[in-house]
């Protein structure tokens, strides 16, 4: 048997030996990289290296870095996919090439010193070669010389040996991929790459090229290697565990999920994985401030979460789990990424779930006598009880629902436009209100905001206008043009003047007109390109008249009592309000 921390040792060790610096692996939030939302392998944070900038490190240095891929997310549940993994990796920023990595690859994996593998369950990919680069000789011919015989050699085109980034300019090339048979009869002679029982190990991939805007590779100035060893799989290979959730890195999270649940493993492969996965990467998000959301990066970690307890329900837990599970994922691997010991995750991961456990059965339930799976049933599952759309779809799958998921998505992204006020405000705070219809409350908010603005412009003057405004089911939060702090006795006015107008019981109403008939009639709004021929302008009594897209309440009764929470500035000239009703 051989631990995580013995594997990254013995490869730190390895690698140092050659001449390599071990250095700290980087965030799952890539700095400079704005194609991707997430790390999701070692090359993102090493980008200006490969392309020729110096490391202070040097030209060979070699990490353990973690990674988020969700590309993978629907082969999660299999034996060897995970959406959160390390990857162990060694890299030449213009220094050696193809015969050192394939050479130290070989030596690395079945030396008895290292790590003792059998020859005779390895095999090997390389680079078939096409219209943009020839085959890869270079790399046949190293592993031939490590004695891998020409049976145990795939040659495979693109979508399988190369790697740079997607469709994007950058560098990339050629890689070769080292498998290793797990099946418990003898390794076939012939190696076939789509045999799920050869399991992918390791990487090397030989970047020589540049992806240019024109889709032409160029030849780059340094040829680099980027290597990744999957850090669970390789351990579960080394031990001859069955899937990568045997290994240490999973199996008490797994015996977590079997003490809540009172269900086997063996019995919920799909379940348990999903959840294991799934909780671990959230983790990891969360600590690299990737929180729950509604948008990018962070809609990411909300499906991960969602997903996780909508398979624990599946599984019979209908209560808060997360944090027990989540807590096993914290004591594996505080000691290497100190800040996972941070409280604030696990609560994260809680009030996640607290918002989602008080919906998640009215929806399955609205599921389940779904007659229209259509995107717009689809978005009022998003809206109104916060299911992923993608969860949705999967719950229609498995419940036997038919639907055509193009069309359905492509509804759902209408529906979603449609709504933008509120898809927008449709943010982490949603649900805590337990069960109210989140669509109720944030539009109440919206006229709320109408009135605040109304108010600040008497106070404070019409120089005042809205820069921005964000509204979740426990505040609204308004920025505002206006150079000075507000004084105590401002913000008493204003809260004053709105709670009149509340209590006024004004009638909200709305009419359409052309942008310039609404200028005209002194409505409030910014006049450029951003409306089209016809707009909305709401008038609350005769307080406020505003252009916006709705929805408003139909009378400020509706309303409740407004108050200030807090004034701050928010950048040079704009101050921020945030509000609440009760
Ligand atoms: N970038 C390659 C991979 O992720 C090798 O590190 O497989």
């Amino acid at each position: 048997m051989i631990t995580r921390e013995q594997l990254i040792q013995k490869y730190r060790e390895f690698f140092e030996s050659h001449g390599h610096k071990w250095v700290a692996g980087a965030s799952l939030v890539p700095e400079n990289d704005p194609t991707v939302l997430f790390t999701t392998a070692g090359m993102h944070p090493l980008v200006p290296y490969l392309m020729g900038e110096n490391h202070a490190e040097g030209k060979r240095i070699a990490n353990a870095q973690k990674c988020i891929r969700t590309d993978d997310i629907d082969e999660v549940g299999d034996a060897t996919h995970q959406t959160f993994f390390e990857m162990l990796g060694n890299w030449s920023f213009g220094d050696y090439f193809k015969s050192e990595a394939i050479q130290w690859s070989y030596e690395f994996l079945t030396d008895p010193k290292w790590l003792g593998l059998d020859v005779a369950k390895l095999a090997v990919t390389v680079f078939a070669g096409d219209q943009d680069a020839p085959f890869d000789t270079e790399a046949y011919d190293l592993w031939i010389k490590t004695g891998i015989k020409p049976q145990r050699i795939a040659k495979l085109p693109k979508s399988d040996n190369w790697w740079g980034p997607a469709g994007q300019v950058g560098p990339c090339g050629p890689d070769t991929e080292m498998f290793y048979w797990t099946g418990s009869d003898k390794a076939p002679a012939e190696f076939d790459p789509k045999d799920t029982r050869w399991v992918e190990i390791w990487n090397n991939v030989f970047m020589q090229y540049n992806k240019t805007e024109d889709g032409k590779f160029v030849p780059l100035k340094q040829t680099n290697v980027d290597t990744g060893m999957g850090l669970v799989r390789t351990l579960a290979v080394i031990n001859g565990q069955a899937d990568n959730y045997q290994t240490e890195l999973f199996w008490l999270i797994i015996q977590k999920i079997e003490q809540i649940s009172g269900k086997k493993y063996a019995d919920h492969l799909i379940e348990f994985r999903i959840v294991a996965d799934h909780i671990t990467a959230a983790i990891f998000a969360i600590a690299d401030d990737v929180l729950p959301s509604n948008k990018g990066a962070g809609y990411i970690t909300r499906r991960l979460i969602r997903r996780a307890i909508s398979k624990m329900h599946a599984l019979g837990v209908k209560g808060a789990c997360v944090y027990q599970i989540g807590l096993e994922v914290v004591h594996l691997y505080q000691q290497d990424y100190s800040k996972l010991a941070d409280k604030s995750i696990l609560e994260t991961l809680e009030q996640e779930e607290k918002k989602f456990l008080a919906t998640l059965v009215l929806g399955l339930k609205q599921l389940d006598s779904c007659k229209n799976p259509d995107g717009k049933f689809a978005f009022n599952l998003f809206q109104t009880y916060g299911f992923p759309v993608e969860m949705t779809m999967e719950q229609m799958r498995l419940q036997k629902i038919g639907f055509d998921k193009g069309q359905l998505l492509r509804e759902f992204g209408q529906e979603m436009t449609a709504h933008q006020d509120l898809s927008r405000t449709a943010s982490a705070g949603m649900f805590k209100g337990g069960l109210a219809d989140a669509s109720e409350i944030t539009t109440k908010y919206h006229t709320a905001t109408h009135l605040l603005q109304a108010a600040l412009r008497q106070v404070l003057g019409t120089e005042v206008y809205q820069r921005g405004s964000n509204i979740t089911a426990e505040r609204m939060r308004f920025d505002f043009s206006y150079p000075d702090k507000m004084t105590d006795d401002q913000i008493a006015q204003v809260e004053q003047l709105v709670n009149g107008w509340i209590k006024d019981s004004l009638v909200v109403q709305m009419e359409e007109m052309s942008p310039a008939e609404a200028k005209q009639s002194g409505a409030l709004g910014i006049f450029d390109d951003k409306y089209g021929s016809k707009v909305k302008v709401y008038s609350v009594g005769k307080t406020s008249r505003e252009i916006c897209g709705g929805p408003h309440v139909s009378n400020t009764k509706e309303l409740g009592l407004f108050k200030i929470t807090k004034e701050e500035a928010s950048s040079a000239g704009v101050r921020r309000i945030k509000a609440t009703l009760i």
